[in-house]
């Protein structure tokens, strides 16, 4: 049988793509099949009846794979529900800008689609894991660093998704 939903996902440092396979067990758990993938590896969406869109924020930008995959995908997405979220330290600080800036670009990236639902959950941000350029970036912005990401509030969000993506 096909799956039921997508969750379709972009990340550079795995922190979106662990919050999309946290979406998809959750989904999994009251009874949708669902299938987790990254975004660029998606030729079809024929097979599905809604799309979870997810992805991080770069330097106040939704990663442009979002618009790449909408673009890609118009026809297959103007025909079934959407919802996305984004991924940043936004929520925990501001001085990076704010979360309702995020959730327009968001919406902005999706272009003509409509969603749903749109979230902005917030991320990680690990030194460890930075190149040094990217070390350098975060350091001139002097922002928190660490793990943010609330899986109560990530499993929450997921658990009402079947309602409003008609499932
Ligand atoms: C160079 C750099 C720039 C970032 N810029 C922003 C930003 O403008 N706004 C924001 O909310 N988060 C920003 N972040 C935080 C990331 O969105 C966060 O680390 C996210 O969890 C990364 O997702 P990923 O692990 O899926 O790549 C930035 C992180 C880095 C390393």
């Amino acid at each position: 049988m096909a799956a039921e939903v997508l969750v379709a996902y972009t990340s550079r440092m795995g922190s979106t793509a662990e919050i999309a396979q946290a979406i998809g067990r959750e989904l999994e758990a009251v009874g949708r099949s669902v299938v987790v993938s990254e975004m660029k590896g998606i030729d079809s969406l024929e097979d599905y009846r809604a799309v979870v869109i997810g992805a991080p924020v770069y330097m106040a930008a939704i990663e442009k794979d979002v618009a790449n995959f909408v673009a890609r995908h118009m026809d297959g997405l103007s025909r079934i529900p959407v919802a996305a979220f984004a991924v940043g330290i936004a929520p925990v600080d501001h001085r990076v800008g704010s979360v309702e800036s995020v959730l327009e670009k968001l919406k902005a990236a999706l272009g003509p689609v409509k969603p749903v639902a749109v979230t902005m959950f917030a991320g990680r941000l690990e030194l460890a894991r930075m190149s040094f350029v990217q070390r350098t970036m975060t350091g001139l912005m002097k922002v928190l660093t660490g793990d943010f990401r609330d899986w109560e509030a990530i499993r929450a969000w997921a658990r009402g998704l079947p309602a409003l993506l008609n499932l």
